[in-house]
């Protein structure tokens, strides 16, 4: 059912630190979408294994953190409301990856990055300023976002240990995903972004990438 509720600025700061809160301690909104590891069996991994498989899923985590932080900056800054309802319906699509990330990691017996409350603030920053210059130019960004984070994953899938089915499986249908948020973005009226925003964009995920391995 929609939502009709009119919310004040008091309302909507408070629901902001609530999605906050939520986003950084593991209890975003999901679509409860099944866990696609569910039917994997644990594989039998070395501790140097786990160490990798965990610390590559530390860095999906945080990146899923990070997503939340931009579509919940978008939705706050867009000018349309149909812009700032798909902004929100995103960060709710995420929160699943945001979980499955939280539970393999879990599984592995490792923790999540301790620089998340960081992350969150940054990429929200990011987003918020992405909404502000205009809803293409958002729309623009988030494929351009999502189109990153399709070779990143990619990337992390080599990397991971052969015998770590099950955090393959999470990354292949997040792969998945994401290629199809580009997809929904462009439809919807993404704009190209500039070869140096690109760029830009590029080197601060490769800093929260490189950094959230380890912490
Ligand atoms: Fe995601
Ligand atoms: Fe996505």
């Amino acid at each position: 059912m929609k939502n009709t509720r009119r919310y004040s600025k008091w309302d909507e700061l408070c629901l902001g630190v609530d999605q906050a809160l939520k986003s950084i301690f593991g209890n975003a909104k999901t679509t409860a979408r099944s866990y696609p590891a569910e039917n994997e069996p644990e594989p039998n991994l070395t501790a140097e294994q786990r160490k990798q498989s965990a610390s590559l899923m530390r860095v999906n985590h945080a990146g899923e953190v990070c997503a939340q932080a931009l579509y919940h900056g978008q939705a706050c800054t867009s000018r349309q409301s149909h812009v700032k309802e798909k902004m929100q319906q995103a960060a709710i699509e995420e929160g699943d990856h945001l979980a499955w990330c939280n539970r393999r990691i879990t599984e592995l017996g490792n923790h999540t990055s301790y620089l998340n409350p960081l992350w969150y603030m940054g990429s929200f920053a990011i987003g918020f300023t992405a909404g502000l210059v205009g809803d293409k130019y958002s729309l623009g960004f988030l494929a351009e976002t999502e189109s990153q984070v399709v070779k990143h994953l990619q990337h992390q899938m080599d990397l991971l240990p052969s015998s770590d089915e099950k955090s393959y499986k999470i990354l292949k249908q997040m792969e998945i995903d994401e290629a199809q948020h580009r997809e929904d973005a462009m439809k919807a009226g993404a704009a190209e972004l500039p070869s140096l925003v690109k760029k830009w964009m590029n080197f601060t995920s490769q800093v929260m990438v490189k950094t959230a391995y380890w912490i």
